[in-house]
């Protein structure tokens, strides 16, 4: 049932570039129009929305934080974003002009659920981002986007994540398209390298040596920092959180600005930083973070676009993903992060498919 794999995990990172096909594929028109069949949101609804909350927990939050950018970016809707275990508890502004995302791989998640519930009560438009067909949280919900990610199995969560980035980033691009905030010809740009992405995370996949290299070196560390800036930062934050959740290591990301107003006195020699540095308009400020940390000791492992040598000078060691546009970079740039967490993991004789004291879905508050 494992394919071969050794673990489940490993099969469903492999299995990625067929999920974001799957998810992707069967929305696009031969007139490369986006064809969300379970959202009726109307072009006349959307105009009326002026807000978007994404509610979500772990995994799932992170992708809700792309999300953001991806709806800020291409709608012009101001979103906020919130772990479901906190959004009821600060009496939040959502009312009938707020449009409510739940992000849920198993779409039963308990607080998710409730945050959902409270969002409804409120008179907010309710929209799931969910894996799971006839889940409680895609049958509370007046629209559904389900990624066709196919079964997780592995506690850590792999392909459900990218496969939720490219429900975003379809969600934004459709609600742009209807509003008017998205010219055509960046649609299409952007629809264009959406098709390409599959390739592109089986190319990274068939070079994954670099990786298990680094893992192998680097197993024994029990502190790691994951930097980054806007997008990156949102990743570092899922990559981190992988390595926690099943090599048990402890791990903290953090935007690669704020290292300076306090974590930066954890740094010493031989800590480990992994640091991303994916896109252009922050890049230099990214090359002097990881300066400042590699000044003070630091193994810098830099994750940068092909092409961009500069980041050698700056890092101990750099892995590189396929070139793409700044703003779809995290679809591409969680891969070795995930792989890095894994290989981690086998390294340290961890139980990667179950690690201990985590469920795979939290049905309690
Ligand atoms: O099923 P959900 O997406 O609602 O689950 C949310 C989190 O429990 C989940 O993403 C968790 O953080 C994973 N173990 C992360 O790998």
């Amino acid at each position: 049932e494992k394919g071969g794999y050794p673990h489940f995990m490993l099969k469903e990172i492999y299995e990625q570039p067929k999920a974001l096909k799957d998810t992707l594929s069967p929305r696009i028109n031969e007139n490369n129009e986006i064809i969300l069949d379970d959202i009726k949101l109307t072009k006349e609804d959307l105009e009326k929305i002026n807000k978007v909350v994404i509610v979500a927990c772990g995994t799932a939050y992170h992708a809700g934080l792309v999300g953001r950018y991806a709806i800020e970016k291409f709608a012009r809707i101001p979103v906020e974003v919130d772990v479901a275990s906190e959004f009821r508890y600060r009496d939040p502004f959502v009312d009938d002009k707020t449009l409510f995302i739940a992000v849920s791989q198993s779409g039963e998640t308990a607080d998710t659920l409730a945050a959902l519930r409270e969002a409804k009560e409120k008179g907010a438009r309710i929209m799931a981002v969910t894996n799971v067909v006839g889940s409680r949280i895609s049958r509370e919900a007046d629209d559904v986007f389900y990624t066709w990610a196919g079964p997780e199995i592995a506690v850590a969560s792999t392909k459900a994540y990218t496969t939720q980035l490219m429900a975003m980033y379809l969600i934004a691009l459709n609600m742009g398209i209807k509003k008017g905030t998205v010219t055509k010809e960046k649609y299409d740009e952007v629809l264009t390298e959406l098709k390409a992405l599959p390739e592109k995370v089986e190319t990274l996949l068939e070079n994954i040596e670099n990786i298990q290299k680094l893992a192998d070196q680097q197993f024994h560390n029990e502190n790691v920092f994951y930097i980054g800036r806007g997008i990156d930062d949102h990743v570092g934050r899922e990559g981190s959180l992988k390595l926690k959740e099943i090599s048990y290591i402890h791990s903290e990301a953090i935007a690669a600005g704020e290292l300076k107003h306090g974590t930066i006195a954890l740094i010493e020699e031989g800590t480990l930083v992994v640091a991303l540095a994916t896109h252009d308009y922050l890049y230099d400020k990214m090359l002097s973070n990881m300066k400042e940390v590699k000044a003070r000791g630091a193994y810098v492992i830099g994750v940068a676009q092909e092409g961009n040598q500069e980041i050698e000078k700056s890092a101990d060691a750099v892995i590189y993903i396929p070139n793409t546009m700044d703003e779809l970079s995290p679809i591409l740039s969680v891969i070795p992060l995930q792989l890095f967490a894994y290989y981690i993991a086998v390294a340290r004789g961890a139980d990667v498919d179950k690690p201990k004291n985590l469920a795979k879905s939290v049905t309690v508050e």
